[in-house]
């Protein structure tokens, strides 16, 4: 079993990066597409697929709010100088494989690291992907792939165990703002795709395909998301 891969390098995508400025904004390069998506729930109550509710204008180069404070979300405005954000960086450097459990069924392998996990709800449908992973029936397979699919932050990958790769590590590059606004919830950002985030002191951090970032700026694993935001 592999750490997920990055995909191939495209020189359309191969500029695209993310760069954490200290106590700033995130500096968004190389014409990343962003949209804002909310979290769809079934009948059950369970989440279970994510809509797109808006597509804005590509750019080349933007900086999305931090602190959670802008008044131009999910953009930056500026506030964080005024309000004296500390946004110092606490986190977590371990590669994805080194923190993560691993479960072993008969058609997949999962690999759970559960640090990284912000409560967005996708796993615990049907008896929940830790035991779905463990059923041999090809619906069970479906549907716990689907589950780690859907996790935004990269918390659950599977494996396929006839070839040991990674299932879903496709992801076109691209950065989601997530939003429930019913909830008065906002934020995370969901990046999609393995685009490099890199410190504000220049350290790259492990490249993945799903990575939420705190937009609240309430996280205690910044730049990592670690639902905060719903407290
Ligand atoms: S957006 Fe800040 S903790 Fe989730």
């Amino acid at each position: 079993m592999t750490a997920p891969p990055e995909t191939s390098p495209d020189p359309r995508t191969e500029q695209m990066k993310i760069t954490v400025s200290k106590n700033g904004p995130y500096i968004v390069t190389g014409g990343v597409p962003l949209t804002t998506e909310e979290i769809c729930v079934d009948d059950e109550g369970y989440c279970r697929s994510w809509k797109e509710t808006k597509t804005y204008p590509l750019r080349q180069q933007y900086a999305l709010c931090r602190c959670g404070h802008s008044k131009n979300r999910p953009f930056c405005d500026g506030t964080h100088a005024q309000i004296r954000f500390d946004g110092t960086e606490a986190g977590d450097r371990e590669p994805f494989l080194e923190g993560a459990e691993i479960t072993r069924g008969p058609s997949l392998t999962l690999a759970d690291n559960k640090h990284l996990c912000i409560h967005a709800g996708f796993c615990h449908r049907a008896a929940g992907i830790w035991n779905l992973v463990k059923f041999s029936d090809s619906a069970a397979r479906e549907t716990a792939i689907e589950e780690a699919c859907d996790c935004p932050t990269g918390r659950l990958v599977v494996y396929d165990n006839a070839t040991g790769e990674a299932i879903g590590q496709d992801l076109e590059k691209s950065i989601a703002v997530i939003e429930d606004p019913d909830d008065g919830e906002y934020g995370p950002l969901w990046v999609r795709g393995g685009i490099p985030v890199i410190s504000a002191d220049g350290t790259p951090y492990e490249v993945r395909q799903r990575v939420t970032l705190c937009q609240c700026g309430r996280s205690k694993n910044r730049p990592f998301c670690d639902g905060s935001h719903t407290g």
